[in-house]
């Protein structure tokens, strides 16, 4: 297939685009948001510390469940079954499908694709590449396993939301009201995929036959409008608490402790 601004039948205009607006600002402010966070996430992930504090049983979710050698015990739930190798991360058991899920994630698709691979940058602006495959050929064929990495991503929602009561069970400070409100707001982003709307109310003929399954439609499908706010709001979250629990492990400041 050939690019739309040299299609045969096209009008035969030289400009690439006719728009006149700042189409390019929502494709740069995505670009540096993403780029900025991937950043920040990467180097924490493979700093190897600062994830766990003790007084308090706060573990980052970057790191959790913590499944290596170097892992302190107490943060590791799961068991240690890992090698301490620096370019494995201690949260290897579940980064991996995380970072699946937002990769696969129809929003997210739509940004990078936007921002990243220009393909295309904006509506009615051409692509950058030569040649549009869309995602039925090797590699982006495998987006299609959107649908299985939102399994995964749920349980691991189980885990942050475990990580989340057991922090609990040492009082209450400010580090806990940032973990539960990143597994909430995981918790929103998670049910509101659309493979997960599809999951609650797809194929279904009659829903007056499936009360349970139209009521949990209903409620993700009012989740599902906001997917894309609360894509970026969890990002936002999930960084904080990081950058949060880092600051408290690494001596920057003490937690705010409400009861103790
Ligand atoms: Fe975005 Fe499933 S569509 S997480």
């Amino acid at each position: 297939m050939t690019s739309t601004a040299t299609r045969p039948g096209r009008a035969a205009i030289a400009a690439r685009t006719l728009r006149t607006d700042r189409w390019w600002f929502p494709p740069l402010v995505t670009f540096v948001g993403l780029g900025a966070w991937v950043t920040y996430a990467t180097v924490r992930v493979f700093l190897h510390d600062n994830y766990w504090v003790d007084d308090y049983h706060y573990l980052t979710p970057f790191y959790s469940p913590c499944v290596t050698e170097r892992c302190v015990e107490e943060a590791a739930h799961l068991g240690r079954f890992l090698p301490g190798w620096w370019i494995i991360p201690d949260a290897a058991l579940t980064l991996p499908f995380l970072l699946l899920f937002r990769l696969t994630c129809y929003y997210y698709r739509k940004a990078y694709y936007r921002a990243f691979w220009l393909s295309p940058p904006a509506c009615a602006v051409p692509d950058g590449h030569r040649r549009y495959t869309g995602e039925t050929r090797f590699p982006l064929i495998f987006q299609n396993v959107h649908r299985y990495a939102f399994y995964a991503a749920a349980i691991i929602s189980v885990i942050n939301t475990w990580d989340a009561a057991l922090a609990q069970a040492t009082g209450l400070g400010l580090g806990n009201v940032i973990l539960w409100v990143n597994v909430i707001m995981l918790w929103a982003y998670t049910l509101s995929c659309h493979s997960c709307r599809h999951i609650a109310g797809g194929r279904l003929k009659h829903f007056s036959k499936h009360p349970v399954r139209y009521r949990f439609w209903t409620f993700v499908s009012a989740l599902n409008v906001r997917h894309m706010q609360l894509a970026w709001i969890t990002l936002g979250t999930l960084a904080l608490t990081d950058f949060y629990i880092m600051a408290l492990a690494a001596g920057w400041f003490s937690d705010l402790r409400i009861i103790n």
